[in-house]
């Protein structure tokens, strides 16, 4: 039997928290014990094992192990649509501009840590809105997250529950246009699906992708990261974007107080300053 919250010792704490660190980037301060005690004593438990020092060992000791941990340890928390400004801007700003100067070209969209795949098919429904003006518009996503079983859930574009019904009552529109019903599920249709690539991506490492991207949705992760942590992250981010793209973070999150490469263009908005390498 796993032993209680109350008798595991401070150092063991301490190397649990740390290995968060170590898999994810992630800081779990001391306080985030007991949520990370609840994500992870099943996981223990099923493994038969009687302390979190046999769970440290079998952890260090088995890539698949680590993939499990990084699923039960991230938060995956998600939304259609998040931030309605975000989706106006794009709308209204971005997708007309960079079509303007870039005749001819496929627009190449990232969205970094894109958990269950939302963010994706919000991007995919609004570039598919702007090729119905503009029948020549072509774009490509690239959806990743360092979860796999996020992404697998993103990859079959099925949902229920709680994110179906917010689209639902946000935009009934685009759920009936790009979604097929079935038992209760909506699945995004094969046009979405098809523009978009689920894949397993550490953001501390540089993405290797056939083109620099032109949009990067960084959104809702590097509050999970301490300074230097988001300094290297923006920074890995950026060396994967083309000079003059655009990079969007979350709300409660700011470029202010670390070093970029991005210059701000309005809240949440900033563009790539650096010229190519
Ligand atoms: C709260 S969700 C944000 C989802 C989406 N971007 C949004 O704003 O709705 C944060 C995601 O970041 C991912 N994540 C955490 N650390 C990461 C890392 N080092 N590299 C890539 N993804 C990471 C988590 O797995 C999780 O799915």
């Amino acid at each position: 039997m796993l032993t209680t919250e109350a008798i595991v010792g401070p150092d063991t704490r301490q190397a649990m928290l740390a290995r968060v660190h170590r898999y994810t980037g992630i800081v779990m301060a001391e306080r985030k014990w007991t949520l990370l005690h609840g994500r992870l004593r099943r996981r223990v438990q099923e493994l038969q094992l009687r302390s979190y020092d046999e769970y440290l060992a079998v952890l260090d000791g088995s890539k698949d192990e680590v993939a499990r941990f990084i699923d039960l340890v991230t938060t995956n928390e998600t939304s259609f649509f998040r931030t309605a400004r975000v989706w106006q801007y794009l709308t209204d700003d971005f997708f007309p501009g960079w079509y303007r100067s870039n005749p001819g070209k496929t627009m190449t969209i990232w969205s970094a840590a894109a958990s269950t795949g939302e963010e994706a098919y919000s991007l995919a429904m609004t570039a598919e809105e702007f090729r119905l003006k503009h029948r020549d518009f072509t774009y490509r996503i690239m959806a990743t997250d360092i979860a796999q079983g996020v992404l697998d859930v993103g990859a079959a574009g099925i949902y229920r529950g709680r994110n179906a019904e917010g689209l639902k009552h946000s935009r009934q529109d685009m759920l009936e246009k790009y979604f097929e019903c079935r038992d209760n599920a909506y699945r995004a249709s094969s046009l979405l699906r098809g523009n978009i690539t689920f894949r397993q991506h550490n953001l501390y490492q540089t993405l290797v992708a056939a083109n620099r991207f032109d949009l990067v949705l960084l959104r809702n992760v590097l509050i999970y990261f301490d300074e230097t942590g988001q300094e290297a992250v923006v920074d890995a981010v950026r060396r994967s974007m083309a000079p003059n793209s655009v990079l969007i973070i979350g709300e409660s999150e700011s470029l202010h107080r670390i070093r970029s490469g991005f210059a701000f263009q309005q809240p949440l908005i900033y563009r790539n300053a650096v010229p190519s390498t």
